[in-house]
């Protein structure tokens, strides 16, 4: 039975690159003969504007339905704000995490090494890097209760989140990261801060017994603030990073840029059974958007972690990864990832590259 994605451009660059990976979902329809197929629907921003919800509910039946979901980026100036919080466009993307449950984001960090001149970081820090983030994304601070912004007695306007952690949900995503470092190099570094907060100490605790069940992976434990600083000093002795939604958030940023550029990395948030949400890790980047010179290969290895994760389909996904090589080895480069001896191409060019480099496969 053919497979159903559902595509959702969102705001910003999103609609750019997005149309970039379409083109990519073509080529493994028509030549490698996958049986897919696709719709779009609003999400973010774009939902806001034509329902009055960056959720709507179509878009969320739709999601539902789907088997996978590729989306580009929510979020912009034009509704930072809004008042009622519950509108903005970030929440659209929370509220598809939530509803549809995909606990379970990866976010890996290569570092491709035609661009190790584009890392802020000296060639040998990098060189050969390949860390996988797993972050917990439907629980923590972002989604804890209570929350809000309150009046005290004396006037004065406090805000408030909740952060916390249930066993199970420690215990799952725990699994997710052992389950990963067995296909990897079967390490499991655990990030809390559980020499100040208590629901990391739980965190630890339930990391330690989930070790258990994996004796032939190593886990580790560091607290958050000496990841952060680990990350830009020597960054190769991670393999699979394990943290909660906040510190995950941050540091797969950290991790992102390591790789010379944001605007290469993918992601997978899945649920327990492997149907999944799959984006670039960058954002709306309203700065650039509509000027045709964002970078679409995120969204394109996106694409090859939908195959790969969702759909089973390794051998397409593989070949997508390939294809993105090759236009790097031609020397293509959108501005993001720009050095010396490159060519500049647009968002489209780029595009354009990864499709004919992968029909050539
Ligand atoms: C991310 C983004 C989101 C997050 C925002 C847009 C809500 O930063 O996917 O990393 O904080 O999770
Ligand atoms: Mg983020």
């Amino acid at each position: 039975m053919s497979k159903k994605i559902l595509v959702l451009p969102g705001d910003g660059i999103g609609p750019e690159i997005t149309a970039e990976a379409v083109k990519v979902l073509e080529v493994c329809r028509d030549q490698f003969g996958l049986d897919i197929s696709w719709d779009e629907g609003l999400v973010g921003g774009a939902g806001f504007d034509a329902t009055g919800e960056p959720l709507p509910p179509e878009t969320l039946d739709k999601a539902k339905a789907a088997d996978a979901i590729l989306l580009g980026a929510v979020g912009g100036p034009k509704w930072d704000k809004l008042p009622d919080i519950s509108k903005r466009p970030e929440r659209g993307l929370l509220g598809l995490r939530k509803e549809l449950k995909l606990f379970g984001n990866l976010r890996p960090a290569i570092l491709y090494p035609q661009l190790a001149d584009a890392s802020s970081l000296k060639p040998e820090v990098v060189s050969g890097l390949d860390i996988m983030i797993v972050r917990e994304l439907t629980g923590g601070i972002y989604f804890g209760q209570p929350r809000g912004i309150r009046e005290l007695e004396n006037g004065e306007r406090e805000g408030f989140n909740t952060y916390v952690y249930s066993e199970s949900e420690i215990r799952r995503i725990g699994k997710v990261a052992f389950e990963m470092a067995r296909k990897r190099n079967k390490k499991v570094c655990s990030v809390d801060k559980a020499n100040v907060l208590e629901v990391t100490m739980l965190w630890k605790e339930v990391m330690e017994e989930v070790a258990k069940d994996y004796p032939d992976v190593e886990l580790s434990h560091m607290y958050v603030d000496n990841a952060a600083m680990q990350l830009v000093r020597a960054p190769k002795q991670f393999d699979v990073i394990v943290t909660g939604n906040m510190f995950g958030d941050i540091l797969s940023d950290e991790a992102a840029m390591l790789t010379g550029s944001i605007g290469m990395l993918p992601s997978a948030s899945l649920d327990e059974n492997a149907k999944g949400m799959y984006e670039p890790c960058h954002g709306s980047a309203p700065d650039i958007a509509g000027l045709g010179v964002a970078n679409p290969l995120a969204t394109i290895l996106s694409v090859a972690m939908l195959l790969r994760y969702s759909f089973g389909e390794g051998e397409v996904a593989t070949k997508i990864e390939q294809a993105v090589s090759k236009v790097l080895d031609q020397g293509l480069r959108t501005a993001d990832i720009l050095s010396a001896d490159t060519r500049k191409v647009g968002t489209q060019e780029m595009g354009a590259a990864v499709v004919e480099a992968l029909k050539a496969l």
